[in-house]
């Protein structure tokens, strides 16, 4: 189990966000080899096509169903009009891996009035997992949240959420990044005491330090680093082997709450224990998305 190559799927309904690059294009390809009926939620269109093609081809002798739908996740509209067409003919979803994500190095506000990363990277996939609840909750459930060890600099104490997530308390790209992986994190442990009645699982996890494009628009010197380096990181495939791990194996069922270090069960940062700050940021974010 774990790699994709035993159609251990088949007739299952999955969907990946971020679905045309890095992380999320490998979980895709093994999710159809393993016989899942695939929807890629991606972003640009013209992304989404080529991408369709090749996860389409990688799926080709499984014959699972490939589809491509198109939402920017910080945009609230695009979500929600997403999931209403989901909801028109998926009624059972079995796997949701909210994997796309933004790493900028200077602070871009959306139009609605938050920070771009935390609009994309968190608020983007709340509201996107709660809107599609019912068919969370009428399929197998399982959702795979994509954070980053980089969520170990995210610090969402040190000023009021409504200051971080408007992006008035912005301390740089890296650690403003840090900042929404935490929030996959505390939503991911948030998720499971609130929804675990409803037959939900939840985990999240670092999915290795990757060659993929997340680096390739950010201008500090981090970010030429990783560009500088690319040749050296691990292949994506390494994190969408990961993810695999987390939704193939129907004997993992009763893995849920906890965060992986690619596939090594760790501990995450203090901050994301706390179930003050979780509860906190969990009724913000129904508050700023109008999720309910
Ligand atoms: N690479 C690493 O070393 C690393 C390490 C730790 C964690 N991660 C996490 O892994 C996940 C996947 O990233 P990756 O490394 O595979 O990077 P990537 O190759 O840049 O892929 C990111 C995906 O997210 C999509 N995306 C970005 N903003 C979006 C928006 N507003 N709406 C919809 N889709 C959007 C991108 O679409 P476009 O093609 O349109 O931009 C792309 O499909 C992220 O959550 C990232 O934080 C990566």
């Amino acid at each position: 189990m774990g790699t994709g190559d035993h159609m251990s799927l088949k007739g299952q309904i999955a969907l990946v966000t971020g679905a045309n690059s890095g992380v999320g294009k490998s979980t895709a390809e093994l999710l159809v080899r393993a016989g899942a009926d695939l929807t890629m939620i991606c972003r640009s269109r013209e992304r989404g096509e080529a991408a369709l093609a090749e996860v389409q081809r990688a799926g080709a002798a499984a014959s699972a169903e490939v589809r491509l739908e198109i939402a920017d996740l910080s945009r609230p509209a695009d979500v929600r009009a997403l999931a209403g067409r989901l909801a028109a003919w998926l009624p059972a979803i079995d796997i949701l891996v909210n994997n796309a994500g933004a790493w900028l190095h200077r602070r871009e506000i959306s139009p609605e009035g938050f920070e771009m990363m935390f609009a994309t990277n968190h608020l983007g996939h709340f509201l996107l997992t709660h809107l599609l609840l019912d068919g969370l909750a009428a399929g197998r459930g399982r959702i795979v949240n994509v954070s980053s060890d980089a969520h170990r600099y995210g610090d969402l104490r040190r000023a009021g959420l409504e200051a971080i997530a408007r992006g008035d308390a912005w301390r740089g790209g890296f650690k403003s990044y840090g900042d929404t992986k935490l929030a996959n994190v505390l939503f991911t442990f948030e998720s499971i005491r609130r929804w675990e009645d409803r037959g939900i699982t939840a985990n999240t996890l670092h999915p290795g330090t990757l060659r993929t494009r997340i680096a390739r628009r950010n201008r500090s010197t981090l970010g030429l680093l990783m560009r500088m380096t690319r040749s050296l990181l691990t292949r994506p495939e390494i994190g969408g082997r990961a993810v695999m791990r987390l939704v193939e194996d129907p004997s993992r069922d009763d893995v849920t709450g906890r965060y992986f270090k690619v596939e090594e069960e760790v501990r995450a940062q203090a901050q994301a224990y706390d179930a003050d700050l979780a509860r906190e940021l969990w009724e913000r974010s129904l508050a700023w998305t109008g999720a309910a």
